[in-house]
């Protein structure tokens, strides 16, 4: 039975993808910054597969609690989920400087130092992952514009897992990150084209089939591979 770390399980794709890997009998470690206030976690916490632990992915003594408290656990599915849009200013006339520096912390810098400190624990897996939850809006090779907190943050967390696939391949340890499509969740909006649970699923079925041969790639929630 796999044992998945999710951050950001409190709701949206997070609180989705718990729901999925619980449902798929997985073991799921679920993180979020504040448990308590964490109602439609602790919802499901009938389930004895289910456990709820703090975790702020930009506060380096969180993490280091957090992995305490992991400490000779193995970790088969590490997913870095936890994300912010960068605030709502994000123009060349209008832009929220601190709030592009936290999108950085929570987007980019947050998924390297939780991988690097769980990487003990992956290790006691016999096929580890780690799965980072990015954005098509980081790609290089899209046009669009605007969001450029939110894209950079992206952008740069797609070229340090790119990096950490490489260092990590003789280790055995996958390294990939994904695209959940546009998703109804309050950082989606109500017009986004995807349900919770079409990408929640979609993502489970991808991260469950991956191997070696598919690490350092970018996938859509679908399977598809994205190009960088
Ligand atoms: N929705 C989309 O259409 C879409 C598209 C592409 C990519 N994504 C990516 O998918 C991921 C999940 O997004 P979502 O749509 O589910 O967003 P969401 O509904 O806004 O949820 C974001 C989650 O991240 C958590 N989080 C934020 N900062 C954190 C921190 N410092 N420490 C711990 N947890 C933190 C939030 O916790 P709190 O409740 O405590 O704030 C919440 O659980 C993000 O990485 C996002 O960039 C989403």
């Amino acid at each position: 039975m796999n044992t998945v770390v999710i951050t950001g399980a409190n709701r949206g794709i997070g609180l989705g993808l718990t729901k999925q890997f619980l449902h798929n009998h997985a073991r799921v470690i679920a993180t979020c910054r504040n448990p308590i206030e964490a109602k439609e976690l602790q919802a499901l916490s009938d389930n004895t597969k289910l456990s709820i632990y703090p975790l702020i992915v930009n506060d380096a003594q969180s993490i280091a609690r957090f992995s305490e408290e992991l400490d000779g656990r193995p970790i088969d599915i590490l997913i870095n989920n936890a994300g912010v849009i960068g605030g709502p200013r994000q123009s060349l006339q209008d832009m929220d400087y601190e709030a592009w520096s936290e999108a950085f912390e929570i987007n980019t810098i947050a998924p390297f130092r939780l991988s690097a400190t769980l990487l003990d624990n992956l290790h006691l897996s016999k096929q580890p992952r780690i799965i980072n939850v990015s954005s098509q809006m980081g790609a290089l090779s899209s046009t669009s514009t605007g969001h450029h907190a939110y894209r950079s943050s992206k952008a740069a967390l797609n070229k340090v897992m790119q990096v950490l696939a490489i260092e990590l391949d003789p280790q055995g340890i996958i390294v990939c990150n994904v695209h959940p499509g546009w998703v109804q969740t309050d950082m989606g909006g109500v017009n986004a084209q995807l349900t919770v649970q079409e990408s929640a699923a979609g993502l489970c079925n991808l991260i469950d089939s991956l191997t070696m041969q598919q690490t350092g790639k970018f996938f859509s929630w679908e399977g598809e591979e994205l190009a960088w």
